[in-house]
């Protein structure tokens, strides 16, 4: 028998969630009695590489609903006319199911989400855990409001919040566990402050080299909080915590032999360990029919592109991709490791990332620590 072939629908989506190990017993129950279709308002977009592209119809809506992709569900913070960039959306629902699984709540704890979106993962959280032990905050007033009708539509009523979540909710007290679901540039410390010592932090950090990573961090005693990189995560930023693609270029170019192929640095390990390394340097990539493209830029002007098969131009101060391509050999003589193997910890003084163990702190190339690499932290 032949003909179209069929549409998914949200339990084989849960069904593929689980198959793939995301989901435990208890989460599966739970997504499943959550269809996401009911956080999805009618005008929605689908998250191209390049841009967002409207999906009309309500075969093709439910198509993508029921599908593992990210369903855009505000453009430009809901301005007219503007670029057409996402600014909210209903995630990936394997990023969802990773994050929730990170979070490892159990069953009386105070979960603050930051970024409630469409409400999906709020409404997700009241079914594991009961409406009162939810708390969501929004900073956009309309999809706050479109969040809210479509939770009290389903039958929960989480504490929502329209405000800043990057600041403390006035009077909310400890948590148990906090989920950020809008990336941030650093972990602010005033988050982990609203969390009890024990308490588990996960968020994506948007890392301007490169590629973006969920973090799963515990909150220690004295307040800081440590924990590792668990896989890569692109996520909308935070509003404030938003950084352009790459600063202006200065100067004339000046090309010569690549020392590496620019495929070879699209590895999270790698963004991980150069993001620590050469702190405030950009990276982005474009694939090409020969391999790919890479642009690199620094504040001061100094940039490079290189693009696999052709020579590297280098513009402005410094000599960016000579910076680049150490950075490389360090990582490779450290054995190329994984993203799992990096961390962070938040103190209230900074972040910084580590390779192994917490105390081998991955200080940044230039100053006066210019040719330490992996040191050991000092306290
Ligand atoms: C990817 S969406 C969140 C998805 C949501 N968890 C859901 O279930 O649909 C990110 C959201 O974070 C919100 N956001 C951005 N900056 C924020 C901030 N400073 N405080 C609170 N929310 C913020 C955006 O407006 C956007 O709605």
């Amino acid at each position: 028998m032949s003909g179209a072939p069929q549409a998914p629908t949200y339990p084989d989506l849960v069904r593929d969630l689980a198959d793939r190990g995301l989901l435990t017993g208890r989460w599966r129950q739970v997504f499943d009695a959550v269809p996401r279709s009911r956080f999805v308002p009618a005008a929605v977009w689908r998250q191209l590489s390049d841009r967002c592209e409207p999906v009309v119809g309500t075969d093709a809506s439910l198509a993508l609903v029921n599908s593992d992709e990210p369903v855009v569900t505000q453009l430009d913070d809901g301005a007219k006319g503007g670029p057409g960039v996402a600014t909210s959306s209903n995630s990936m629902p394997s990023m969802v199911a990773r994050m929730l699984g990170l979070l490892d709540v159990e069953d009386g704890q105070r979960v603050l989400e930051i970024g409630t979106g469409t409400g999906y993962v709020s409404a997700l959280l009241c079914k594991r855990l009961g409406d009162d032990l939810v708390h969501s905050v929004e900073l956009d007033p309309v999809v706050a409001r479109q969040a809210a009708d479509a939770l009290a539509q389903s039958g929960y009523r989480p504490h929502l919040r329209v405000g800043d979540g990057e600041h403390p909710w006035p009077g909310l007290g400890l948590v148990d566990r906090l989920i950020a679901t809008c990336a941030l540039r650093y972990v602010p410390y005033t988050l982990l402050r609203q969390v009890r010592p024990g308490g588990i932090v996960v968020a994506p950090l948007a890392r301007e080299f490169w590629s973006g990573a969920l973090v799963q961090l515990r909150v220690q005693g004295d307040g800081t909080a440590v924990g590792p990189f668990c896989g890569g995560a692109t996520y909308m930023p935070m509003r404030a915590h938003r950084v352009p693609d790459l600063h202006e270029v200065r100067g004339k170019g000046r090309a010569r032999a690549a020392g590496l192929d620019p495929a070879q640095l699209l590895d999270l390990g790698f963004a991980l360990y150069a993001g620590a390394r050469l702190p405030g340097v950009r990276l982005i990539h474009r694939n090409t029919g020969q391999g790919v493209q890479v642009w690199v830029t620094r504040e001061n002007g100094s940039a490079a592109t290189a693009a696999t098969g052709e020579e590297v131009w280098q513009y402005g101060p410094g000599f960016l991709w000579e910076e680049i391509e150490q950075t490389w050999w360090e990582y490779e003589t450290a054995g190329r490791p994984d993203a799992d193997r990096f961390g962070l910890t938040v103190t209230g003084r900074g972040q910084h990332v580590w390779l192994r163990d917490p105390s081998e702190v991955i200080r940044p190339a230039r100053g006066q620590l210019a040719r330490s690499g992996l040191r050991r932290s000092a306290g």
